[in-house]
């Protein structure tokens, strides 16, 4: 098969395109994929530097990066059910955060997702559909959104926060407002996400005025995590969901939370799902349903392998509306 693959921790130049590589076979409950579509996220890029590498299970060179294919069910493993050859699917990873930037991917069958016939472009699917499912899983077993309930979602047009909106609504949520950095307010403007509003997240207090959110949404860590506490009242939940800030530093004062009466979660799919795997169908299902209904709508630019470089520097820069997803070369 063909695969990108980093032989050493580092820049983007580390990634490289080699072909002849063995092609997976599907073990008991696994299945192969014929991938089409490669999702590109900011954890391929941390995991690429390294950042992650002294936490035990995190890959190590030399590997494949990559979490998230769409594609074709290539071949069954022994018990698995439910899936044809040559399905259209969308597989999650496993959590070990490898192996998706191939022609050819190994994935588990309890979380690979069949988009046939659903009219879902293979690209978008890739983009979203696992995020989605994420979104979900946060809002329904860590947030516990209520019907009626408002949701405030940081870092709005990334990968992740992305997903929220429309899982929010399709959940009941009556009002979805997001926050991006100035320079992606007109980004923002343009958006098909289903935001009732995005505002400037450095100036939230005169976007906002006294407006409070009962669910708030963070993957962006640092102080933007302690200033979500004046936009929550009592009861309100926020979810520590990532740290695209960088802010390693910034710790939430727990006392705040007892004065306030708030909570702050955290939320990791990696760890959450595979721990609760019962949670994963009615996700996945949530997912599509709300893909198909055209609540995820965002641009995707697909580009092939051989561009991978340049995938990875465009999302280090922030130079992109949307996604990026990567395919195989013919
Ligand atoms: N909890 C989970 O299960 C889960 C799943 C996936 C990802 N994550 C985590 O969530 C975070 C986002 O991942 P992603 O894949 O969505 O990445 P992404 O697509 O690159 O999006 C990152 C988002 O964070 C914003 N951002 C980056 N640096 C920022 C800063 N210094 N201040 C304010 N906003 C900043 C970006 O804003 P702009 O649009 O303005 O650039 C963008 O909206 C990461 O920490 C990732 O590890 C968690």
């Amino acid at each position: 098969m063909q695969a990108v693959h980093t032989l050493r921790f580092g820049d983007p130049t580390v990634l490289d395109v080699v072909t002849g590589l063995p092609d997976p076979e599907p073990g008991p409950g696994e299945v192969t994929i014929d991938v089409s579509h490669s999702a590109v996220g900011l954890i391929d890029l941390l995991l690429r530097e390294g950042r992650f590498k002294d936490h035990p299970g995190m890959p190590q060179p030399p590997f494949v990066p990559g979490l998230e294919v769409a594609g074709t069910i290539r071949a069954l493993g022994p018990g698995v059910s439910g899936l044809s050859t040559g399905e259209q699917v969308v597989a999650l990873s496993a959590g070990s955060g490898t192996g998706g930037y191939a022609s050819v991917y190994r994935a588990q069958a309890p979380l690979t997702v069949s988009i046939e016939g659903r009219g879902i472009d293979a690209a978008l699917a890739v983009s979203v559909i696992p995020n989605a499912a994420m979104a979900h899983a946060a809002l329904t077993q860590v947030a516990h959104l209520a019907e009626g309930e408002s949701v405030l979602v940081h870092g709005a047009l990334g990968g992740l926060s992305a997903a929220f909106p429309g899982i929010a609504k399709q959940l009941g949520a009556a009002r979805v407002v997001g926050t991006v950095r100035p320079g992606r307010l007109a980004v923002a403007e343009a958006t098909r996400l289903p935001y009732d509003r995005i505002v400037d997240s450095t100036d939230l207090h005169n976007a906002l005025g006294d407006e409070k959110f009962d669910v708030v949404i963070d993957p962006v860590g640092g102080t933007l995590r302690t200033l979500s506490l004046d936009l929550m009242t009592p009861g309100s939940r926020l979810i520590a969901a990532g740290n695209a800030s960088d802010d390693w530093g910034h710790q939430v004062d727990t006392n705040q939370l007892w004065l306030r009466s708030v909570t702050v979660s955290g939320f990791n799919a990696g760890a959450f799902l595979p721990t609760h795997p019962r949670f994963v169908p009615a996700a996945l299902a949530a997912a599509i349903e709300a893909s198909a209904a055209g609540l995820m709508e965002t641009d995707v630019d697909v580009l092939p392998f051989s561009q991978v470089v340049t995938a990875h520097r465009r999302m280090e820069s922030r130079d992109l509306h949307g996604r990026i997803a990567l395919t195989p070369e013919p």
